[in-house]
């Protein structure tokens, strides 16, 4: 398979390893806004960078493509890929806004083209496990999070550009608060501000709570902070009826309490993205779409629930998701 990567920054690098280990990729071309990156990394793993995308995917005639770009930067490539009939792997967040995504949505759907969004945490052992434990038992409860210091590139500190960190971040622990409980219906944001004032262009919130109501009823509370430069973690905890279940770590290594005598434990694994981009890989060249766990169709609904607890968060009033 002949791939090529758009935007050749930190998670570019991410996915580009495990590709490489594989005997069927060919890496055949890059393109990133950044000339000197883009040529980084084509040395590094292979093909030519080229000066645009149009050249990129007429020239090099990928099979499969990477789009790793800042959450501001979606639509062009998408576009140029669903043109040619090119499936993708786009990374989270698909954009940070639901127009975008909507035009790209739809292009993707016009052309028919398979295109699966970075929200490798649906591909974790423990996460399979837990949606089989709550099929029959749905969790009722939820808390959980993204808790840490601001990370360094300069674009995600910039509400407009990364959309904040829950568009841009805590967006996973939302994806896998709907993969597990379902759709959510009405959230109720509240931030903090303020306290991190040492940092040139800043202006996220630098705290939030989101409260969510799920469809079926459930209820959750979602929170997120960039000011912890001690750390803090990630974490999710389901409580349902016969089952508690507590999510932890980047890797989300899960502990399964069914009784006060009968814990699973399943620790996750560190190599996600190479089973991620296997399952993209295989569903590409076999057409089996049940191997792609993340649909752009379905993160999509991420984003939009994302983003509604950003409007609450401007607004101070609950926000139905359907509305976005
Ligand atoms: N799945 C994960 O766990 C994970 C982890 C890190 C980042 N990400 C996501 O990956 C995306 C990229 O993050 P990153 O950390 O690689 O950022 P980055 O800033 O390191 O890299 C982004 C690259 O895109 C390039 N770029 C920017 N605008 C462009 C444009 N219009 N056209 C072409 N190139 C452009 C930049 O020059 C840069 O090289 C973000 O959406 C981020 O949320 C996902």
């Amino acid at each position: 398979m002949r791939v090529a990567f758009i935007g050749t920054g930190g998670i570019a690098r991410s996915h580009a390893p495990g590709l490489a280990k594989r005997n069927d990729i060919t890496f055949v071309g890059t393109y990133d806004a950044v000339p000197e990156r883009s040529a980084a990394f084509a040395k590094d793993f292979g093909g030519d960078a080229y000066p645009s995308i149009a050249e990129l995917l007429d020239q090099a005639k990928p099979d499969a493509a990477w789009v790793c770009l800042p959450p501001f930067a979606h639509g062009e490539a998408e576009l140029a890929l669903a043109k040619r009939r090119i499936p993708f792997m786009v990374e989270k967040p698909i954009s940070n806004n639901m127009d975008t995504a909507r035009v790209i949505l739809n292009a993707v759907e016009q052309s028919g083209i398979l295109a699966v969004a970075g929200y490798m945490t649906r591909y974790r052992r423990s996460v399979k496990r837990v949606r089989e434990i709550l099929a029959n038992d749905p969790p009722i409860l939820l808390h959980g999070g993204w808790v840490g210091g601001t990370p360094g590139v300069m674009w995600w500190r910039i509400k407009e550009q990364s959309g904040g960190q829950i568009v841009e971040q805590t967006t996973h622990t939302f994806d896998l608060a709907r993969y597990l409980a379902g759709e959510p219906k009405l959230v109720y944001a509240i931030g903090a501000r303020g306290f991190i004032k040492d940092l040139p262009h800043y202006d996220v919130e630098d705290a939030s709570s989101v409260t969510v109501q799920f469809a079926n009823g459930a209820v959750g509370t979602l929170v997120s902070t960039c000011a912890s430069q001690a750390g803090g973690g990630v974490h999710l905890t389901l409580a349902a009826r016969n089952a508690y279940i507590t999510f932890t770590g980047w890797e989300q290594s899960a502990v399964i309490r069914k009784s006060a005598l009968e814990e699973e434990r399943i620790t996750g694994e560190s190599n996600i993205f190479e089973i991620e981009d296997g399952a993209f890989i295989e569903a590409v060249k076999t057409g089996n779409l049940k191997l792609v766990l993340s649909p752009y169709s379905d993160a999509i609904k991420t984003l939009a629930f994302c983003l509604a607890a950003n409007k609450s968060l401007g607004t101070g009033q609950p926000v139905p998701v359907e509305s976005i």
